[in-house]
């Protein structure tokens, strides 16, 4: 602890105001009383230097490249922990004691991702060629019609039950949202499948016949993709006050319905600077097509002329290499060792691309390195997933986080209605 003192210069009045010792990382100043005090308010666009909250959930070191969840580094997660495990850890604090603790949490979320068939029947309402990412935030949205009572919340029982129904018919309501998206019929969720696997099952299968686990060809799942993907989700499970996760505390800072909140959130990430940025680096990763195309690429994303940016670089709190895309960049080469064959075009365009902009001054003098979204859809076309699924995917991995976040702002006393001032400017 300790003080700061803010002097105006204009009426040499000091103020002090107190330091908080965070448990990692800078400190920060208590300016919730600035305004009050001094009748002079901060201006930050895009809250590059503020805190809306105090969290114990994820914790980012921008410059050393460390990402932990719950205090434990994003490595040992994916390494030693399937995603339903770090859905747990991020919703009671403890990870599963053991398999059966394991695989009855999973069990669980089986159990709860059936949809209510009134919710079934609204997705015949979105046009065929809908982008599911519109039919998500949509159908979450209307969840909340179904389950009303989650707007109040006292008890620690129906925090978790909220957010375990949520957690469970994400994958459900992402399936029907693509199979929706191409006019395909819906496969309901199959309650002998695990959870990723069957995300999987619900977006290949035919719906009729008794698909077996050994079908060969375009339905067979096997354990190597499931793994892959279970990577992928734990790896976005959650990360800090980014922008839908800010989303989902201010609407949920109103007092509205959880799942309108989350909704809200899903909004928030389907944009090309956050979470819709995985999709957009494939589309232009085909469009630089060819790694002796990679240079004239770089050039243009450094023309302050040109609004053209690399998808995929870049980050508000990374200035170091984001230690997701490093994880997934290793798991893409290990994939593709173990037979999980990647698209090396691609692949090599996107190393080709990271090695002539990680040795540029423009990149080098901006801490613009890979983050999560550079590396990811080259795996999730490997598992062939349509590009059009891949923010969705990162809808399903942030849902535990989202809802961990979320239950931390109602239940802190000290948290507010979201409500930041303006400089204004006008008449
Ligand atoms: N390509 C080229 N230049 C870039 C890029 C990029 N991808 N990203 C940032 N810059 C430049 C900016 O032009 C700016 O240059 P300047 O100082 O000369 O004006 C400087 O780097 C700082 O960029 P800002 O936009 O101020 O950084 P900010 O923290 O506001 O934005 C963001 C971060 C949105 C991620 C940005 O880097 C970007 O647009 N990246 C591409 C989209 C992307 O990959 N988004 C996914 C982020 S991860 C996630 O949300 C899951």
């Amino acid at each position: 602890m300790g003080t700061i003192t803010l002097t105006n210069n204009q009426t040499n009045e000091s103020f002090e105001f107190e330091l908080i010792d965070c448990n990692r990382g800078p400190q920060a100043v208590d300016f919730s009383k600035l305004f009050e005090r001094t009748n002079i308010f901060s201006y930050d666009p895009g809250y590059g230097s503020t805190a809306g909250c105090k969290s114990t959930i994820s914790y980012i070191d921008g410059k050393n490249s460390q990402l932990l969840y719950k205090g434990i580094p994003i490595e040992d997660i994916v390494e030693k922990y399937r995603f339903t495990d770090v859905c747990k850890l991020l919703l009671t604090d403890s990870l599963p004691k053991d398999k059966t603790e394991s695989d009855e949490f999973d069990l669980e979320l089986r159990h709860r991702g059936f949809l209510h068939e009134g919710l079934v029947n609204i997705f015949q309402a979105f046009p065929d060629n809908a982008h599911p990412m519109a039919n998500l935030s949509s159908a979450v949205a209307a969840l909340s019609t179904f389950y009303f009572e989650h707007r109040d919340m006292h008890k620690e029982e129906d925090y978790q039950i909220m957010a375990r129904r949520i957690i469970a018919k994400i994958t459900t309501l992402v399936a029907f949202s693509y199979r929706n998206s191409i006019g395909a019929p819906f496969i309901y969720p199959d309650i002998n499948r695990s959870y990723v696997e069957n995300f999987l099952y619900m977006l290949r299968a035919y719906p009729h016949g008794k698909l077996k686990h050994t079908l060969k060809g375009e339905q067979e799942i096997t354990p190597l993709e499931i793994e892959a993907l279970d990577k992928i989700f734990s790896l976005h499970a959650d990360h800090g006050q980014n922008a839908s996760t800010t989303t989902v505390r201010n609407v949920a800072s109103t007092g509205a319905h959880p799942y309108a909140a989350i909704s809200a959130g899903i909004n928030a990430l389907w944009g090309a600077a956050h979470g819709g940025a995985n999709e957009k680096v494939l589309i232009q990763l085909n469009e630089i097509g060819d790694v002796k195309n990679v240079a004239k690429f770089v050039e243009r994303a450094k023309d302050k002329n040109d609004p053209f940016r690399l998808m995929g670089f870049g980050h508000r709190v990374y200035k170091s290499y984001d230690p997701r895309a490093k994880t997934i960049k290793n798991l893409k080469n290990e994939l593709d060792k173990k037979g999980i064959k990647m698209d090396h075009r691609l692949s090599d365009i996107a190393e080709k691309l990271e090695e002539v902009a990680l040795s540029d001054d423009y990149f080098k003098a901006r801490g613009l390195y890979p983050n999560v979204d550079f590396y990811s859809g080259i795996i999730l076309t490997a598992l062939k997933i349509p590009v059009s699924l891949f923010t969705p995917i990162f809808v399903i991995g942030r849902m535990p986080g989202w809802c961990a976040q979320l239950i931390e702002h109602v239940k802190d006393p000290t948290t507010r209605i979201t409500r930041p001032r303006q400089v204004y400017v006008g008449k």
